[in-house]
Parts: C-alpha cells; sequence; structure tokens
C-alpha cells in the first residue's frame, strides 16, 4: 500500500528502511523523502513506522536466550 502519494513510498519501502536500522521520522525523510511534499502522509507513515519498529523489537526479544539463574553458582 502506498504511504506517500508524492514520493510514491510504500509500506513495504518503510519496513524496508527499519529492517536496515531506520527507527525514526527524521531518518525516513532523509532517506526516502517521505512527507517533504505535501507532508498529508506523516500520520501514517508515523503509524507504519512504529509498527515496524514493534514488530522489530518483538522478534528480535523472541530470539534472545531467557535469563537462567543457577542456585549453585549463588551458594558458591
Ligand atoms: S503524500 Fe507524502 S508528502 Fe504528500
Amino acid at each position: 500500500m502506498i504511504v506517500c502519494i508524492c514520493n510514491n513510498v510504500s509500506e513495504r519501502k518503510i519496513r524496508q528502511a527499519v529492517d536496515g536500522g531506520m527507527t525514526s521520522m527524521p531518518q525516513l525523510r532523509d532517506c526516502l523523502s517521505v512527507g517533504t511534499c505535501c507532508g498529508k502522509c506523516h500520520p501514517h507513515a508515523k503509524q507504519v513506522l512504529r509498527e515496524c519498529v514493534a514488530d522489530i523489537k518483538q522478534k528480535t526479544c523472541a530470539q534472545e536466550q531467557p535469563l537462567v539463574f543457577h542456585c549453585n553458582a549463588l551458594a558458591a
């Protein structure tokens, strides 16, 4: 779905940018020019950005190893 009509920026492009490490609207603006013309897309672009960042954080957390406490190590 196109988010920014003026600059032909899709949700997919925003997701790819987030996958590449972008986490803020200024970064998206600089990279994709999203919101730099009429600005009407800004709220939607921000929403998509937040969703993509949340998805990445969730994936990252799911991949982390659980903390395991060893009682023997504390007793030593
Ligand atoms: S729709 Fe994005 S700047 Fe106009």
